[in-house]
């Protein structure tokens, strides 16, 4: 039988603090105390309303708009987003990665090609991205199909990044498990005394992906959880825009 132990120094204290529920062959322990206090978490969200009238017909428009309002805001890492991969058997994994520039064609970011989310996106390049912005109580929330972005744009964005950067790039083996930090200083300073004083190059597992978006949605929080959820479906010509239910 496996079980998730606590530190129960004081076990009597433990006792009333944490719950445990039998479960087939695992014992879980419930941590009541935070769970409530978790569960009573509350805040209204009262903002302007969203609607079909009030948003561009383009979304990446409406995205431009979103994104000058919020680097305003003083919302601190507003490019800091959600990345969102899976397996083809749809394992799903996600994790923050910084939003690097968008156009047209989508949204890049950057990234080692051998890591978790690297290889998830060679063989399933399907990904979702979502952007939480709370000072403005937004979300954003982008799906579509990946591709690489050219070498020449992840040289271009590769020499705008500091040399530490830069080394860590080559050095760092981005998802392996590795035995110690010892290992990872050693592997930089080795990157560090063969590069010298030369300018880094692109690393050839170093590069950029772009989502290229068929659907996103602008989500702004309003009053007693009815929220405005306006979405962007991409039709063969144009964008479909519709109103979601919050
Ligand atoms: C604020 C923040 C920004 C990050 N930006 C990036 C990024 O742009 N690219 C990246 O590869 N990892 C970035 N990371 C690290 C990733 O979240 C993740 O740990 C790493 O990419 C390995 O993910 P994977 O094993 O799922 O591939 C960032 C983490 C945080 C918290």
């Amino acid at each position: 039988m496996s079980s998730i132990v606590v530190n129960n120094e004081e076990n009597s204290r433990a006792e009333r603090v944490y719950r445990k529920v039998k479960c087939r062959s695992t014992t879980l322990i419930i941590m009541n105390d935070i769970s409530r206090k978790i569960s009573l978490l509350r805040r209204e969200y009262s903002s302007h309303p969203l609607s079909r009238r009030s948003v561009d017909s383009d979304p990446m428009i409406q995205f431009r708009h979103w994104f000058e309002e919020v680097m305003n805001a003083d919302q601190p890492d507003p490019e800091a987003m959600t990345l969102s991969t899976a397996t083809p058997e749809g394992r799903v994994s996600a994790r923050i990665v910084l939003l690097k520039g968008f156009d047209s064609r989508g949204f890049s970011f950057f990234t080692n090609f051998e890591s978790r989310k690297g290889k998830e996106l060679s063989v399933n390049p399907q990904a979702a991205l979502t952007f939480y912005w709370f000072t403005l109580n937004r979300q954003v929330r982008i799906e579509g199909e990946v591709e690489k972005v050219s070498e020449q744009e992840a040289i271009e964005y590769f020499k705008t990044r500091p040399r530490g950067s830069q080394i860590g790039a080559w050095a760092s083996p981005q998802s392996a498990e590795i035995p110690n930090r010892e290992i990872l200083e050693r592997l930089v300073a080795e990157h560090e005394s063969k590069f010298g004083q030369y300018p880094i190059e692109l690393p050839p597992h170093w590069g950029g992906f772009r989502v290229k978006p068929d659907c996103i949605e602008f989500w702004q929080g309003r009053e007693s959880r009815l929220h405005d959820r306006i979405k962007y479906t991409r039709g063969a010509d144009s964008w479909e825009i519709s109103r979601l239910a919050p």
